[in-house]
C-alpha cells in the first residue's frame, strides 16, 4: 500500500514498532515547562494516561511563545459577511487580548479547575475565551449556539460552571438570534446556578443584564486594562483537564468529554503538519463552529499551536452572500487548506451547480480541501475534486477522539483518493474491524470498528466525572478494544470504509444527534403513546430526523395539530439545530413479536431503499401503512 513517495507506510510502522518513542519525539514540538519523562503511564487514570508528569500550559503554546517570535503574524482572522467585519488579530493582539480577559475570569473568582461555560456565537471572543481559560487552568466547556435552553441547562447542571460567557444574539444567515433568553431560560432551568455571566453585548441586540449576576464584557475588559492585569500562563499537569465538550450519547444526556492539555497538544500539532500539510505562517481555514470538535481543534487549538493564521468564519456557504462566499474568502486570505462537512459543498452545489461563482476569484494558494463530519458521498467529493483541481481529502473521526483516526495524511506525501474511503489508520490508531462477539473479520467483510487500546495522545481519558459511563460506553463492549459505535470495512489495500452508526446517532448536517434524545422529547408530549425517531436520507444534510407517533387514545386534537406541536417541542427542547421538521402520526408502530421496533426496515423505506418484510413482524399491515403516508409527506 502507499503512493510511490508517501512516507505513510513508514511512520506508520514507526509508531506501531515503538508507540511511546514515536510520541515522546513528537512532544518536542512543544515547549514544556517540565519536559515529560514519562510518556505513557498504563496504570494511570481509567487506561493509562500520556506524558503524565509533564507541565505545560497550552495558551503558552498556541499564543505567548507565537507572540514572541511572529508577533505581527494574524493569529486569527475573523471573517463575518453576516456583519460585514474582516478583523485581523496578530498573535501580539490576541496575547494581549486573553491574557486581560484571563484578568476578567480571575476577577470573577475564577480559578484552575473551574468550569467557564462559552455559549457564543463564531465571533473572535468565544477563542479568547477559550485561550483565557486555559491560561489559567480554567476548564472552559463550549455550547454550540443552535442548542435551546434545556440542552444548556443539562451541561449546566453536569460541569456547574462558575462563570457563563456568552453574547448577547448569534446571526444565522439573515436572522438574529438573541441568546440571552435562552442563557437565561438555561439558567433559571439549572439547578447549579453560574455566579457570573459575562456577556459581549453586539450591535444588533443589546441584551438586558441581570444586577449583581451578569456583567458587559466590554466593562470588564476596560476595567482589567486599566489596572494592568495580565495573569502569566498557569503550570498544569499535562493531564488537567484543558476543556469539557458534550456531545450527542444514546440517551438525552449528552456525554462530557474530556480533553486534557499535554496529550491534545501532542497530537494536534503533529496533525496539523502530517496530516493537513500546512506550515508555520500559512493559513488554515476550518469552516465549522467553535461549538464542534472541529471548532475547538482546527479553528482554535491546532493552527494556533503549529503558528498558523486561523480563519474565523461567521457565515454560511451559501446565502451570504451566495454560493461564491467560500472561493471569496480563499482568494481574500490566501488560505491554504479548507476543512469543512461535505453538507456545505452538497449547499455550494445545489444552488450553483456549475461553479460560475468560482470563476470571479483566483485562488493560487489553496492546495486540499479536507471533509469530515459525515459520510463524504463520492458524488460530492468528484464535484469538488473537479471544480477546483485540488485532492479532495476525507478523514473520519469522532468528538472523543479530537483528531482524526483514518485520515490520508497530505503532509507525508498523500496516498492515492478512493472516493467513498477516508483511507488508513494515523499513528496511534490500531483500527481493527470485529463482529459481534468481537473476533476480526476478513477483509471487505463488514463489522464494528474498533480501536485497540490505548489511545492514542488527544483522545478522551473519561467522560467529565464518570469514569463508569466511559468504560460503560466505550470500553465494555469489546475488552481490550474502544468502541467506535461506527460500522464498516477494510479493503484488500487496508482503506477504510464507514458505513453507519450502530447506535441511535445521526449525522445532519454534520451534527451529531440523538434520536433517542428526540424520542424523549416526543414521548413527553401528553398525546402521544409512543414513538420511533429515524435518520432520513437528506440531499442537502445527509440525514434529517422523523419522527414516527402514535397518539394515546381518546385524543381528540387533530393528528396535524399534534404533530405541529411536536416539531415545535423538539425544537424548544433541543434547539433548531436537530432540524426536526417531520412529524408522522400512524396507527401503530412496526415491532417484531417480541416487541422490538422495526427502526430499520422504517429507515429502508423512509430512504426509498429496497427492503422486505422482517420474518419476526407482529403485523405486516402497519409496514404498508408508513409507506404510504410517506409518500405524501417527503
Ligand atoms: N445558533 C442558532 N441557531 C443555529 C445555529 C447557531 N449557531 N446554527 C444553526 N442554527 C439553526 C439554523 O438557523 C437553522 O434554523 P431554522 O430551522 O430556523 O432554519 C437550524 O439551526 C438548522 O441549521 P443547519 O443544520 O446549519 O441548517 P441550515 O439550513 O441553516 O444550513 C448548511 C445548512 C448546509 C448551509 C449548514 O449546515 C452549513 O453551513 N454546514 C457547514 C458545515 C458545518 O457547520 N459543519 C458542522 C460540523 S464540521
Ligand atoms: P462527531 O463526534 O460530531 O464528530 O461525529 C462523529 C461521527 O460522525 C462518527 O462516529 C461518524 O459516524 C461520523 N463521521 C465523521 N467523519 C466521518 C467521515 N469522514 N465519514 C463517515 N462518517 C463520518
Amino acid at each position: 500500500m502507499g503512493g510511490q513517495s508517501s512516507r505513510y507506510s513508514d511512520v506508520y510502522a514507526a509508531w506501531k514498532a515503538d508507540p511511546a518513542g514515536f510520541w515522546a519525539e513528537q512532544a518536542k514540538a512543544i515547549d514544556w515547562v517540565t519536559p515529560p519523562t514519562i510518556t505513557f503511564d498504563p496504570e494511570a487514570g481509567v487506561y493509562g494516561r500520556w506524558f503524565t508528569d509533564g507541565v505545560c500550559n497550552t495558551c503558552h503554546n498556541a499564543v505567548d511563545r507565537h507572540a514572541a517570535t511572529r508577533p505581527d503574524q494574524a493569529a486569527i482572522i475573523y471573517d463575518s459577511p453576516v456583519t460585514g467585519t474582516v478583523q485581523r488579530i496578530t498573535f501580539a493582539e490576541l496575547k494581549d487580548e486573553v491574557a486581560t480577559f484571563a484578568a476578567v475570569l480571575q476577577d470573577l473568582g475564577v480559578t484552575k479547575g473551574d468550569r467557564v461555560i462559552v455559549y457564543m456565537p463564531m465571533v473572535p471572543e468565544a477563542a479568547i475565551a477559550m485561550l483565557a481559560c486555559a491560561r489559567i487552568g480554567a476548564i472552559h466547556s463550549v455550547v454550540f449556539g443552535g442548542f435551546a435552553a434545556k440542552e444548556l441547562a443539562t451541561r449546566i447542571d453536569d460541569c456547574h460552571p462558575k462563570v457563563i460567557v456568552s453574547a448577547s444574539c448569534g446571526i444565522e444567515g439573515a436572522k438574529v438570534i438573541p441568546y440571552k433568553p435562552l442563557l437565561d431560560g438555561a439558567i433559571d432551568l439549572a439547578m447549579a446556578k453560574p455566579e457570573a455571566c459575562v456577556i459581549l453585548q453586539r450591535t444588533q441586540v443589546e441584551a438586558s443584564l441581570v444586577p449583581g449576576r451578569d456583567h458587559d464584557w466590554a466593562g470588564l475588559v476596560a476595567r482589567a486594562r486599566a489596572a494592568g492585569r495580565q495573569p502569566d500562563c498557569v503550570p498544569l499537569a499535562a493531564t488537567d483537564p484543558l476543556y469539557v465538550l458534550y456531545t450527542s450519547g444514546t440517551t438525552g444526556k449528552p456525554k462530557g468529554v474530556v480533553r486534557d492539555n499535554g496529550g491534545h497538544m501532542v497530537a494536534l500539532a503533529w496533525s496539523m503538519t502530517n496530516l493537513y500539510g500546512v506550515k508555520p505562517g500559512e493559513v488554515f481555514w476550518a469552516a465549522s463552529d467553535v461549538g464542534w470538535v472541529v471548532g475547538h481543534s482546527y479553528i482554535v487549538y491546532a493552527p494556533l499551536l503549529a503558528g498558523i493564521t486561523s480563519i474565523l468564519y461567521e457565515g454560511k456557504p451559501v446565502g451570504t452572500p451566495d454560493p461564491g462566499a467560500y472561493w471569496r474568502v480563499i482568494a481574500q486570505h490566501g488560505v491554504a487548506a479548507l476543512f469543512t462537512a461535505p453538507t456545505a459543498f452538497r449547499a455550494i452545489k445545489k444552488e450553483d451547480p456549475e461553479a460560475k461563482h468560482l470563476a470571479r476569484y483566483q485562488l493560487p494558494s489553496f492546495r486540499t480541501l479536507f471533509l469530515a463530519g459525515e459520510r463524504a458521498d463520492p458524488d460530492t467529493v468528484l464535484w469538488a475534486e473537479k471544480i477546483l483541481g485540488v485532492p479532495v481529502i476525507d478523514h473520519w473521526w469522532q468528538t472523543e477522539t479530537g483528531w482524526c483516526i483514518v485520515g490520508n495524511p497530505v503532509g507525508l506525501g498523500q496516498l492515492p483518493v478512493k472516493p467513498g474511503s477516508p483511507t488508513v489508520p494515523m499513528p496511534g490508531y490500531d483500527v481493527r474491524i470485529v463482529d459481534e462477539a468481537g473476533h476480526e473479520v476478513p477483509a471487505k467483510a463488514m463489522g464494528s470498528i474498533v480501536v485497540k487500546m490505548p489511545l492514542p495522545p488527544g483522545s478522551l481519558p473519561t467522560l467529565w466525572q464518570q469514569d463508569e459511563r466511559f468504560h460503560e460506553s466505550y470500553l465494555s463492549q469489546f475488552p481490550g478494544y474502544y468502541s467506535t459505535s461506527d460500522a464498516g470495512f477494510v479493503d484488500e489495500d487496508g482503506y477504510l470504509y464507514i458505513m453507519g452508526r450502530t447506535d441511535d446517532i445521526i449525522n445532519v448536517a454534520g451534527h451529531r444527534l440523538s434520536t433517542g434524545g428526540m424520542e424523549e422529547v416526543l414521548s413527553s408530549h401528553p398525546d402521544v403513546a409512543e414513538c420511533a425517531v429515524i435518520g432520513m436520507a437528506d440531499s442537502l444534510k445527509g440525514e434529517v430526523p422523523c419522527g414516527f407517533v402514535v397518539l394515546k387514545a381518546g385524543v381528540n386534537k387533530r393528528p396535524e395539530e399534534v404533530e405541529k406541536e411536536l416539531v415545535a417541542l423538539v425544537r424548544d427542547k433541543i434547539g433548531p439545530v436537530a432540524a426536526f421538521k417531520l412529524a408522522i402520526t400512524v396507527s401503530r408502530l412496526p415491532k417484531t413479536r417480541s416487541g422490538k421496533i422495526l427502526r430499520g426496515t422504517m429507515k429502508k423505506i423512509a430512504d426509498g431503499a429496497e427492503w422486505s418484510m422482517p420474518a419476526t413482524i407482529d403485523d405486516p399491515a402497519i409496514l404498508a401503512e408508513i409507506e404510504e403516508v410517506l409518500k405524501d409527506r417527503r
